[in-house]
C-alpha cells in the first residue's frame, strides 16, 4: 500500500510521527490523574513539500513530483507478513556505553563519536553529557585520537550544548575534536596521564556507504519499565504500512513483554536497541532520560544508512473519548472476538481535535540526517549550511498524538472535535500484523497491558 501524501493522511501514530505533520490529538495522560485532554499537539513537519525537515533552499518540488517520489514508498506487507531477516548495519547497531569521564568539575560522560566531514572543518564529534555551566576557569578537555597507524593526537575539546535543556543542572551536549583524519578511537581527558581514560570508537560518516531504506524511527528512551507490548507491536507495525523500514530505540528499563517484542524485531533486523543507562536522575538533574543526546545519536546512527529520520515520541496513550464501534463492525466480530481483539489505539481512537496544533508547536518532524547537525523534540536546531525546514500542509498528513489534554484537565474536549477514519484503511492489514506478530513473538495472543495509569 502506498501513502500519497496528497491525500489526507492521518496518522496515528503513537505520537507522532510520522509523516504528517499536524497533528491532532487528543492526549490521555500518563499520571494517575483523570484523563484529560488538550489541544491537539503537534504538527509536524518536515517534510512534505519536500518531505525533509532539511531541504535544500530551493522552490518545493511540486506535488506531484512527491507523490511519485520514494516518500511512503511503501512497501505493502500483505497481512500477516513477519518481517524478513536483513543483514546488519554498521555503525547503526554500534555497541555504545556511557563512558565516566574523570573531570573535577563533576560528572560528565560520552557515548559514541561520529567523524563529521560536512562542515568547513572536520571533528570527531562525541555525543556527549555534563554540566549545563561548566566553570570557564576549568582546566579543558583533551581529545586524545587514536589513528589505525597507531598514531596518536591530542587536540583540544570544544564544547557546544545541546538546546532543549530545560534549565536542568546537566545537560546533552557534542563534544568537537578538530582532525582532518579518521581516527579509531577517541579518548577524552582532563588529565593526559588519566590511567583509565574515557575512550569510545569513531564511527565514519561515509557518504558512500549503501543506503538502507527510506525511513529510519527515532524513538526516545524506554523508561519506566515500559510494558505496552501491544501498543508497541502495533506502533511497529503500523509504521511499517506506512514504508518505515527501521526502528532505533534507546533501552533505559523495559517490562518483561516488550523485552520480548523488542529481542524479536532486532533478530530480524527490523529494530536497532541501544543500551542507555542513565547515571544521572531523570528529571531532577536532566531531562527526560536524556532524551536529547538520544536523538542526536540516532540521527548520526541513521545518516547516509536512511534517507530520512523520523522522530517521534514513545509514549503511548489513549484517548479518553468514545471507542469506535466501525472496528467491530468492519470485522464483523462477534462480542466474544470483540472480548480478544487486540486494543489497537489507532484503530479505536478516531475523534480528534478538529484545529491541529501550529506547526513548531509540539509537531514532529522528519529529517534528512546528513542535513541536520542538532536536533530537538519539535524541529532540527542546526542545519548544514543551505538546508532549512519545510512545512507540510496539513492535507498532506496528520500526526496523532494520543494522550490527555496538555495543559491539564478536560479543557482541550471542549474544543471541536471530528471523527477522523483515515487509519481504517489499514483496519484489516494492520490488525491481522498484530495477531500474527503476537502470535510470533509470544506463541499466543498479545498479552494482556498493564492497566493505564501504571508505569507505561
Ligand atoms: C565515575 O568513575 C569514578 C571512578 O571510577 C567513580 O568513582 C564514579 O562513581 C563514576 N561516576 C559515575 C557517575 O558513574
Ligand atoms: C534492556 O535493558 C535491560 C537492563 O539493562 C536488559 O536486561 C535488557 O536485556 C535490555 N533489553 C533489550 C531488548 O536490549
Ligand atoms: C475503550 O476500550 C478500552 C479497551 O476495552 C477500555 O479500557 C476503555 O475504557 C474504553 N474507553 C472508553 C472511553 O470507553
Amino acid at each position: 500500500m502506498r501513502i500519497h501524501l496528497r491525500k489526507k493522511l492521518l496518522l496515528a501514530c503513537i505520537l507522532t510521527g510520522i509523516f504528517v505533520f499536524k497533528v491532532t490529538v487528543f492526549i490521555y495522560g500518563n499520571s494517575q490523574d483523570e484523563p484529560q485532554f488538550i489541544t491537539p499537539p503537534a504538527i509536524l513537519v518536515s517534510g512534505g513539500r519536500s518531505r525533509v525537515h532539511a531541504v535544500k533552499v530551493e522552490p518545493a518540488p511540486s506535488p506531484e513530483r512527491l507523490s511519485r517520489g520514494a516518500v511512503l514508498a511503501a512497501r505493502a506487507l500483505p497481512s500477516g507478513q513477519l518481517p524478513a531477516d536483513e543483514a546488519v548495519r554498521p555503525y547503526l547497531g554500534l555497541r555504545s556505553t556511557w563512558k565516566n569521564v574523570t573531570y573535577s568539575v563533576g560528572k560528565f560522560f560520552i557515548f559514541s563519536a561520529y567523524f563529521d566531514r560536512r562542515l568547513d572543518k572536520k571533528f570527531v564529534r562525541i555525543i556527549a553529557t555534563g554540566r549545563l555551566r561548566l566553570p570557564r576557569t576549568i582546566r579543558a578537555l583533551q581529545c586524545v585520537l587514536h589513528y589505525s597507524d597507531g598514531s596518536k593526537e591530542t587536540v583540544t575539546a570544544e564544547h557546544k550544548v545541546i538546546r532543549e535543556n530545560w534549565g536542568l543542572a546537566y545537560t546533552a551536549r557534542f563534544v568537537l575534536c578538530n582532525t582532518d583524519r579518521l581516527p579509531l578511537r577517541v579518548s577524552l581527558v582532563e588529565k593526559l596521564n588519566d590511567p583509565n581514560p574515557a575512550t569510545v570508537a569513531v564511527s565514519d560518516l561515509d557518504p558512500s556507504v549503501e543506503r538502507l531504506g527510506d525511513f529510519a524511527v527515532c524513538v526516545k528512551p524506554f523508561h519506566y519499565q515500559f510494558n505496552r507490548a501491544v501498543w508497541l507491536v502495533e506502533f511497529i507495525e503500523f509504521h511499517r504500512l506506512l514504508g518505515v523500514n527501521h526502528f532505533v530505540f534507546y533501552n533505559h528499563t523495559v517490562g518483561a513483554d516488550v523485552q520480548r517484542v523488542l529481542r524479536f524485531y532486532e533478530s530480524r533486523g527490523v529494530a536497532t536497541v541501544i543500551q542507555w543507562e542513565m547515571q544521572l536522575r531523570s528529571q531532577k538533574e536532566i531531562r527526560t532520560e536524556n532524551m536529547f543526546a538520544a536523538l542526536n545519536d540516532c540521527v548520526y546512527r541513521s545518516m547516509y544508512r536512511y534517507r530520512y529520520a523520523l522522530l517521534v515520541d514513545n509514549c503511548f496513550f489513549y484517548l479518553y473519548w468514545e471507542n469506535d464501534t466501525a472496528v467491530a463492525e468492519q470485522l464483523q466480530l462477534s462480542p466474544a472476538g470483540e472480548r480478544r481483539f487486540p486494543y489497537l489505539i489507532t484503530l479505536f481512537k478516531t475523534r480528534r481535535m478538529r484545529e491541529p496544533f501550529r506547526f513548531f508547536s509540539r509537531s514532529k518532524y522528519f529529517v534528512a540526517p546528513e542535513r541536520a547537525v542538532e536536533v530537538g523534540n519539535h524541529q532540527v536546531w542546526q542545519h548544514v549550511p543551505g538546508f532549512k525546514a519545510m512545512s507540510v500542509g496539513e492535507h498532506y498528513g496528520l500526526v496523532h498524538h494520543y494522550r490527555i489534554c496538555e495543559m491539564g484537565g478536560f479543557e482541550c474536549k471542549k474544543k471541536p472535535s471530528v471523527i477522523d477514519r483515515t487509519t481504517h484503511k489499514y483496519l484489516r492489514q494492520l490488525t491481522g500484523q498484530v495477531l500474527t506478530l503476537c502470535a510470533a513473538i509470544f506463541g499466543d495472543s498479545c498479552p494482556e497491558a498493564p492497566p493505564l495509569g501504571s508505569p507505561w
